[in-house]
């Protein structure tokens, strides 16, 4: 059985929200889901829409558990998380076994596993190791249930990190910034999930592509945004991810922007895409 917790998405004086402001399916009890977050390209939202998105899942009610999958271990410092005794690194070695590595946040129902630099040496030290590829699927499994939602903040590259990821997701996410260079390594990124369709999981969906730091006074962000549109179509959120300076602030003081400003246009947007996501309506079929 996985736990979910259904109370507590109600008014909160603390975080402002109200699920039925966003009219968002909260708590219902889907099959825990994987969904990697993905983009081979630097500073594009994935740590972001990470931390944030598993934030929004867990204040719609849903058991979230956020692994931090990169050695600059951006989403364990932005959850605020300093100098962690244990690491995802220890897992993929073998040390100490999943559950050990798991933590618990200030935000109710969300849990995290944390990274530090020393993940830098997984790839290197899984090069000879048999089923390389799905160390992490492994180690997932051996959860069960408990949780809902599994979100995997991705390092920029398309490593044995990231392929680890791929191996062991449902899904992929993309965030998108809206850039000139936007659509860069895209079709290399889908090409790489076709190989890892063929070989190590074959039910792997793309679940969508979001886009991050739009800005709507920009010509080139429209535009951008527009091409995307038309080459994926459905794939792409209706949910836009605006640049606001909330979510660019939130790190340094170790917290979601959800938590740090709920009211921020940014903080919405997660809360909507969330929604947006549990709309989907899928659940896991392995
Ligand atoms: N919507 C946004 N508005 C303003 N700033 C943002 C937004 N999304 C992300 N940022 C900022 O942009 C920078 C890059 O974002 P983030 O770390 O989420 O990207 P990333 O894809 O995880 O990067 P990396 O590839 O290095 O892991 C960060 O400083 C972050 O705070
Ligand atoms: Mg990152």
């Amino acid at each position: 059985m996985h736990y979910l917790l259904g109370t507590v998405c109600e008014p909160s004086p603390s975080l402002g929200f109200n699920c039925s402001t966003w009219n968002i399916p909260h708590g219902d009890s889907t099959l825990a889901k994987i969904v990697a977050i993905a983009n081979q390209k630097g500073g594009v939202g994935k740590t972001t829409t990470s931390i944030n998105l598993s934030a929004a899942l867990a204040i719609l009610g849903h058991s979230v558990l956020l692994v931090d999958l990169d050695p600059q271990a951006n989403a364990t410092s932005g959850m605020g998380i300093e100098q962690p005794k244990t690491t995802v690194y220890d897992c993929f070695t073998g040390r100490i076994s999943i559950s050990e590595a798991i933590i618990s946040t200030k935000i109710k129902g969300l849990s995290m596993i944390p990274s530090s630099v020393d993940l830098v040496g997984v790839e290197v030290e899984l090069t000879a190791a048999p089923n390389r590829e799905r160390v992490l699927r492994d180690l997932l499994e051996n959860l069960g249930e408990n949780f809902a939602w599994i979100v995997l903040d991705c390092p920029p590259a398309l490593g044995l990190i990231t392929i680890n990821a791929l191996v062991a997701a449902h899904s992929v996410l993309v965030p998108v910034q809206c850039e000139y260079y936007a659509m860069e390594g895209l079709g290399w990124l889908m090409s790489n999930m076709d190989r890892i369709r063929e070989s190590w999981n074959p039910l792997l969906e793309l679940e969508g592509i979001v886009l991050t730091m739009y800005d709507s006074r920009i010509n080139l962000a429209r535009q951008v945004s527009e091409e995307i549109r038309s080459f994926f179509r459905e794939k792409v959120f209706r949910t836009v991810i605006p640049r606001n300076v909330s979510l660019a602030e939130a790190p340094s003081y170790g917290q979601p922007a959800l938590v740090y400003n709920s009211a921020s246009s940014g903080a919405r947007a997660y809360m909507e895409l969330a929604g947006e996501l549990l709309n989907h309506g899928k659940t896991s079929t392995r």
